[in-house]
């Protein structure tokens, strides 16, 4: 029994460290600056980050907001993340560099509204604990490298307002809600699923729609939905846009859609849809309706179209139509673009004089149209290539050759000036005619109302608009130009920005920071005519020497000067006490090199980038291996932190793998310190660590296996608290061996000190937070017991209770005081001699 209790005292107390420690926010901020580079200048070590770091809102010392869009951050979000619990807002938006997955930590941010990682470099599957997130109301993370599955536990977002997934790798279908699961039909509150861009499978579930959404946007396009559409879909009436298209649906249109009488937007384009066309009259506010490329029923223009009065463009192509084409077509007023290429119309067309004056291009290409009424008087771009009309010899007229490329080039004219000539490169003559440094990206507009892009009057809508909501939020901005809209192949509407400063020739980080996050949590709202968008961000060019990414060295020194100068503190006092003990009882001199403390010397532990002796990296794939894939028979023992699986190393070597389960995974630093405390420790008598494995969101450590059991015992979690205690109040033999205790530890005075000191310990290792002492009390108790002892508590530490703050104090770290009991006290109070 004896033998177990130091290798039982170390763990716990170092779990008890890491479960309960460290909700400081300063501590936790500079643990992610760690991780990253390109951190801001003015993100410095030594200064509080609530008072001065660029995108850090805080209240009452607790960070409530990050908002760092843009800024060229490297790295990634570790789960040190999941400590600021006050945290309302995150913005990380426009960091392409910041990779890996994201950390199930995240879960743990219970006041989070509004979670914006657009456009960064993440992967790997969303974690399930976003379904935690009860109060997000903004969800945004499209346009990353997402895997896997939507974790059905969104459906718990009770008041999301807006889900954003698109452009990611998620794959399997669109969860819904069953008796036990839950899914995103019960998302009643959100009004926006933007999942475009994808890879879901599988049919659109019936039960996704129910009469209680309140969706506006719907946008499903280009995955690989197949099955039908179902017909609760006529059952949202508040959708407005609605996107289907580049997917794999089949089947009849179910006719009730016809009740979405609120659609401006409607894509079916580019899927497999059979039957009839379908009888869309009621869809009286469409602007953009596309149908094309399906496999419809041979069918007839259908009369319905002309009543759809609101129409801007009408999108047909290869839908097999038969028959003339109705002239009344081209008098709804708003027309701007008809294209119904590909398809069997025939006889003359007619266009009529009266049509709409916004008709911009009629596209018949491939049809079977013979002639045409207003041949020699028309205004309008119309294709009729591959008609019988174009194939009689000598036809020159214009509509039998396909236009040429009519992009448009619009740019945002200066402003009654004469633009400048810029010398230094990277800088642009602004609509005001002045060089300066804009910051650029793309608008991308999922659905316009409108299919004429060479209207100007549309971009100043838009520009307008954007000059009043970025003058609105105090944003210190010149002038906004726009430039070269185009449509790519999704049909997206994409236009160039370009943000000029106001006063200087550059923004400086606070303006960027501020512009990137009123487009990524949608702060700007463009005209109505535009519909959704979402913006991706460029890496702005600060000024040069601006951007630094402070001394990490000095940091990792900052994060394992504060672990070491807390609770392990006690855990070491304690196991150098019992392992003087131990070492005395047996009088076994020769194992003082391999002794926990051996390896610890002051470059170690006074700042230098930590060093893991011994312990191997293992991947997920190895240990997956190694364990026939975490098996219920490799399986030796469950705990509140995860379970501990029995497996052999191919060489033969026994192995205890303890894998921390989902949701109770520490920060990436955290674990890293506590592999490289527990690495330090090699001594015969304590479980050494044979490796670890962070990787693919999993962190585990790797121990040698103990066959009797007692390693079981000694990592299976909280039961084992219980039996420390029995095991010291039972075992006399601990409290009448204070004789042999190494004079060093200064506890041989009396056997008072010696008790205290286990009552200490074993107060520290009490089931629940509350029922532990604090921090502070720890010490004041520990430096009690030295007085008690005859030693001098001050002189021996160069610290006391008073560089604490005052018993009650929230964060008993805060205080930079704590590096007074880095390594060097280690080293010279505590190395048993
Ligand atoms: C809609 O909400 C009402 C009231 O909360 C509820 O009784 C009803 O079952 C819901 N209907 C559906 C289809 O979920
Ligand atoms: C028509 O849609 C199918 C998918 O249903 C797609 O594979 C094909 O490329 C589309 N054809 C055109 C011309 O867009
Ligand atoms: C289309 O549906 C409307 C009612 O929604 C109906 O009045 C009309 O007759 C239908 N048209 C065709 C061609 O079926
Ligand atoms: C046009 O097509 C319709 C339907 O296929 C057919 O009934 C009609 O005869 C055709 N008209 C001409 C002039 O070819
Ligand atoms: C341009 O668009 C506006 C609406 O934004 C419209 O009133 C105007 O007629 C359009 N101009 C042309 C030439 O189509
Ligand atoms: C037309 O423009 C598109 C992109 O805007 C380009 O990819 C294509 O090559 C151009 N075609 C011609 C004939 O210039
Ligand atoms: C950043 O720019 C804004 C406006 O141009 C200015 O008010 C602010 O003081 C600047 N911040 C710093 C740290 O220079
Ligand atoms: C960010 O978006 C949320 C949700 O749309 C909105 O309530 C909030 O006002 C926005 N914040 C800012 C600062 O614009």
């Amino acid at each position: 029994m004896g033998a177990r209790i130091p290798q039982l005292i170390f763990i716990l107390i170092i779990h008890f460290w890491f479960s309960t420690a460290q909700n400081d926010d300063a501590t936790t901020l500079r643990a992610l600056k760690d991780a990253w580079d390109n951190t801001p200048p003015n993100w410095d070590d030594n200064s509080d980050p609530c008072s001065g770091w660029d995108g850090i809102t805080c209240k009452n010392s607790r960070v409530t907001s990050i908002t760092l869009a843009s800024m060229g951050l490297t790295g990634s979000l570790t789960g040190d993340i999941g400590m600021l619990t006050e945290l309302q807002i995150l913005d990380l938006s426009y960091n392409k560099g910041l990779t890996g997955s994201l950390t199930p930590a995240i879960g743990n941010l219970k006041k989070l509204t509004n979670l914006i990682l657009v456009s960064c470099g993440f992967s790997g599957p969303l974690p399930d604990t976003l379904g935690n997130l009860e109060n997000l109301i903004f969800l945004s993370l499209n346009s990353n490298g997402f895997t896997g599955r939507i974790p059905p536990s969104i459906g718990n977002m009770q008041n999301l307002y807006w889900l954003d997934l698109a452009d990611n790798r998620l794959t399997g279908s669109i969860p819904v809600s069953t008796g036990t699961t839950p899914g995103l039909d019960m998302l009643v509150h959100t009004k926006h699923f933007h999942f475009g861009r994808n890879m879901l499978s599988g049919p659109i579930p019936q039960r996704l729609f129910n009469s209680n959404m309140t969706l506006i946007h719907l946008l499903f396009e280009n995955n690989q939905l197949t099955g039908t559409i179902p017909n609760t879909l006529g059952l949202v009436k508040s959708l407005e846009v609605v996107r289907l298209d580049r997917n794999l649906l089949t089947g009849n249109v179910p006719s009730n859609i016809n009740r979405l009488t609120g659609v401006f937007e409607m894509f079916l384009s580019n899927n497999q849809l059979t039957g009839p066309v379908p009888n869309l009259t009621g869809l009286n506010v469409v602007n953009y309706l596309d149908l094309s490329n399906n496999t419809f029923d041979p069918s007839r223009v259908p009369s319905w179209f002309s009543s759809l009065q609101s129409l801007t463009t009408l999108k047909m192509s290869s839908t097999s139509l038969v028959g003339e084409l109705p002239a009344d077509l081209f008098s709804i007023p708003q027309l701007q673009n008809v294209d119904l290429s590909d398809n069997r119309l025939n006889g003359t067309l007619e266009i009529g004089s009266s049509h709409s004056n916004q008709l911009q291009q009629v596209n018949l290409q491939n049809n079977q149209i013979g002639d045409f009424a207003q041949r020699r008087q028309y205004s309008i771009e119309l294709i009729l290539v591959d008609n019988p009309i174009c194939m009689e010899t000598g036809v020159t007229d214009r509509f039998c050759s396909l236009p040429t490329n009519t992009s448009s080039s619009y740019l945002t004219p200066p402003n009654n000036c004469v633009p400048a000539t810029c010398s230094s490169s990277g800088q642009v003559s602004s609509p005001n005619c002045q060089c300066a440094y804009p910051y650029t990206g793309n608008l991308f507009f999922r659905a316009p109302s409108f299919s004429d892009l060479g209207n100007s009057s549309v971009y100043e809508s838009l520009h307008n608009a954007m000059i009043n909501s970025f003058r609105r939020s105090q944003l210190p901005i010149d002038s906004v130009s726009l430039k070269n809209p185009t449509k790519n192949l999704d049909d997206y509407l994409v236009i160039n920005l370009l943000v000029f400063p106001s006063g200087d020739d550059r923004f400086n980080r606070t303006g960027i920071l501020g512009l990137g996050f009123s487009l990524s949590n949608q702060t700007f709202k463009p005209p109505a005519a535009f519909g959704p968008y979402f913006f991706i961000g460029e890496n702005y060019d600060f000024l040069q020497g601006a951007s630094g990414g402070g001394h990490k060295s000095s940091n990792i020194g900052v994060i394992v000067g504060a672990v070491v100068g807390g609770c392990v503190l006690v855990a070491l006092l304690v196991l150098a006490g019992l392992y003087a003990l131990r070492q005395r009882r047996r009088a076994d001199k020769a194992t003082h090199e391999s002794s926990p403390f051996a390896l610890w010397d002051k470059t170690g532990a006074s700042g230098a980038v930590p060093q893991l002796k011994g312990a191997k990296a293992f991947s997920f794939e190895e240990l997956n291996k190694y364990t026939n894939n975490f098996s219920e028979s490799n399986n030796i023992g469950t705990g509140g932190y995860g379970t501990v699986y029995k497996a052999s190393l191919p060489n033969g070597q026994l192995i205890a793998i303890k894998r921390a389960k989902q949701g109770s995974t520490q920060g990436g630093i955290e674990f890293k310190t506590e592999i490289e405390l527990l690495s330090r420790v090699h001594h015969k008598n304590l479980v050494s660590l044979v490796g670890f494995c962070f990787d693919q969101g999993e962190q585990m450590l790797v121990y040698e296996y103990i066959v009797n059991g007692s390693l079981k015992d000694s990592l299976s979690g909280k039961y084992i608290v219980r039996e420390v205690k029995e095991t010291m109040d039972t075992s006399k033999e601990l409290y009448n061996l204070h004789e042999v205790l190494d004079p060093t530890i200064g506890l041989t005075a009396q056997l008072k000190g010696l008790e205290r000191f286990v009552d200490v310990a074993l107060r520290c290792v009490e089931e629940t937070g509350d029922q532990r002492p604090t921090m502070n009390a720890v010490v004041k108790e520990i430096e009690r017991i030295m007085e008690v002892s005859g030693l001098n508590p001050n002189a021996e530490s160069g610290s006391n209770s008073a560089d604490y703050p005052s018993k009650g104090s929230e964060h008993p770290y805060t205080n930079d005081s704590l590096f007074a009991y880095s390594g060097d006290q280690f080293s010279t109070n505590l190395d048993p001699k």
